[in-house]
Order: structure tokens, then C-alpha cells, then sequence
């Protein structure tokens, strides 16, 4: 058996390690770095019903331990990906997460309509609500519980794909989203995205980023995660896809004893393109050291 294989729900991963959306596309130039195949899986960038150009301006800035991000969405639109992305992520033997971002309710079930006939190619439906971006949709969605709710119940109707939600940490409490996910029929919760920040150029006394505000990702996220990670985990039967600042293969393990059964591992790879190769190899190595396998973590925090 192998040794990092993991479920969940229904997807079989070969790896707990997934690739984060927005930070390897589509899979193509992170493909020149090393064979993704030895990955859990790739989320894609998060895509719209139509193409988007994203944010004008600047629109990244460098933060202590980690990077402000304002890219708004930029993606070719989802009839362009499913025309010449989708069987390009197929091939890459690894799970495909098609991540759906939307301004509107309607913009979800439309994107779950026109993806759920390519349902034999798709692993998982990674359902945005949390971009931090845009002024529509996808936050604002993703922190009031009673959206949640609507939308993830209309999408269960419209597909049987699993529905992962990816939620917004920019919230008080994490498992109010989280549960109304889960009774809207979700099958995995995904968190966390980025948290809303900015920085300043003190020259201009403009913020750096063009939109003002950005979403927050690296290391220093990281425990805002795992704190998050172990409050869901505790009141959700769903499964958790943990993320935020991951950047070894010991964060991969600290997620999955706060209660992950997978990762995406995002920020990272903008740093060291080969982050992913390197996590997985140094996790296998772990699982040999110890005779262990790895899904047998998740959950088993202990709590003082
Ligand atoms: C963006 O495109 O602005 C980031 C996407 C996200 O945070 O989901």
C-alpha cells in the first residue's frame, strides 16, 4: 500500500499534497519543473463564466514572511479551460480540482452547469467563496453561514461531483461557514484562503496594491490555519483539506493531526517552483522512518 495514499470522501488521492489555486495555473509551467504526477492533485486557478483581465495595477506586494496578493480573478474563462485545459490537466495523472469562483449565485450554478457534463475528467469541484479580491461574490458570499448554506444546497442538486468549499478566514468564528457547508451537502471544506491585509509605500502614502487591500499568504498564515483546521474538525463529520503556509513536509503533518485529511500547499511554490516534489519526497521519507501511514494522523491532536 501506499504509504501517503489519503481519502477524501470519495477521492482517492495518491498524496495528501495538492497544489493550491492561483498558484500553479493550470499545471503546464510548473510541469517544466518536475513530473506532477507524484502529486495528491492541482486545483486550477479559480475560473469564471467569463474571462476576466483581473485587477489593474500593481498587483502583489512582498510582506514579512509571506506575500499580499490582488490578482481579481484573472483566468481565460471556463469554456475556454474546458476547451483547451481540462484534458491537458487530465494527462497529468494526478487529481484535477477544478477551482469555480462566481459574482453572484447565479454565477456558481451557471459554472456547475456547464462543468458537470466533463464530470468524468474532474476529481473534485472546489467551490470559491472566499477570494478577497473582488468586490462580488466569493467573500462576501463565503462569510455570512446563510449563503453558504443556499448555494451549496442549490449546487448539490444541479451535480454529484464532490463539492469542496473553500472558505474565507476573514470571519469570526470558521465553523459557523463551515457547518453550513456541510448541511448544504458539501462533501470537503477547504481552508484557508488568504487574509484580507495591506501595505503601504510610505512615499506615497498610497497602498502598494492597486485594490487597496489583498489577501495575506506564506508561513505566517500558518497558524491561523491549523487553529482553524482544529475548530472545524472537532464539530464537522466532512472531511478537511487543510492550507496556509505550508512550506515542509512537517507543516503537511501538523495540518493533518489538527484534523486534515489532504493539504494544498500554495505560497510555497512561488518561492521554490519544486516545493511540491520536495514536500512529497520528505514525507514519504517520514512515513519510511516511522512505518506509518500517513492517513493514520488525521484528527489525532490531543488537546490540553
Ligand atoms: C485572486 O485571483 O485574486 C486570488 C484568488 C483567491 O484568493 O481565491
Amino acid at each position: 500500500m501506499n504509504p501517503l495514499e489519503v481519502n477524501v470522501g470519495s477521492v482517492t488521492l495518491k498524496s495528501p499534497v495538492i497544489l493550491a489555486s492561483g498558484t500553479c495555473n493550470f499545471g503546464r509551467e510548473l510541469s517544466e519543473y518536475y513530473d506532477l504526477s507524484v502529486l495528491g492533485g492541482l486545483s486550477s486557478k479559480g475560473l469564471t463564466i467569463k474571462p476576466r483581465q483581473g485587477n489593474e495595477g500593481c498587483r502583489v506586494a512582498e510582506c514579512a514572511s509571506g506575500m499580499l496578493n490582488s490578482v481579481g480573478l484573472q483566468n481565460p474563462g471556463v469554456d475556454y479551460f474546458i476547451e483547451h485545459e481540462l484534458d491537458y490537466m487530465r494527462s497529468l495523472d494526478t487529481g484535477v480540482i477544478v477551482n469555480v469562483a462566481g459574482h453572484s449565485f447565479e454565477d456558481y450554478c451557471d459554472m456547475v452547469r456547464k462543468l458537470d457534463p466533463y464530470r468524468e475528467k474532474i476529481d473534485a469541484l472546489e467551490i470559491n467563496l472566499s477570494c478577497p479580491n473582488v468586490k462580488e461574490g466569493c467573500m462576501s458570499i463565503g462569510s455570512e453561514p446563510s449563503q453558504v448554506k443556499r448555494i451549496v444546497s442549490a449546487l448539490r442538486e444541479l451535480t454529484d461531483l464532490p463539492l469542496w468549499i473553500k472558505l474565507t478566514p476573514n470571519v469570526t468564528d470558521i465553523t459557523a461557514p463551515a457547518k453550513a457547508a456541510q448541511e448544504g451537502g458539501a462533501d470537503a471544506i477547504v481552508l484557508i484562503n488568504t487574509l484580507l491585509g495591506m501595505r503601504i509605500n510610505i512615499k506615497t502614502r498610497r497602498p502598494v496594491v492597486q485594490n487597496n487591500t489583498g489577501g495575506y499568504s506564506g508561513p505566517a498564515v500558518m497558524p491561523v490555519a491549523i487553529r482553524m483546521v482544529s475548530e472545524c474538525s472537532r464539530v464537522l463529520d466532512i472531511p478537511i483539506v487543510g492550507c496556509g503556509g505550508i512550506m515542509t513536509a512537517e507543516d503537511v503533518i501538523e495540518f493533518m493531526i489538527a484534523g486534515a485529511s489532504a493539504v494544498e500547499v500554495g505560497t510555497a511554490s512561488l518561492i521554490h517552483p519544486e516545493a511540491g516534489l520536495k514536500i512529497t519526497n520528505d514525507l514519504k521519507q517520514y512515513c519510511e522512518d516511522n512505518n506509518i501511514e500517513l492517513r493514520s494522523l488525521t484528527g489525532t491532536l490531543e488537546l490540553w
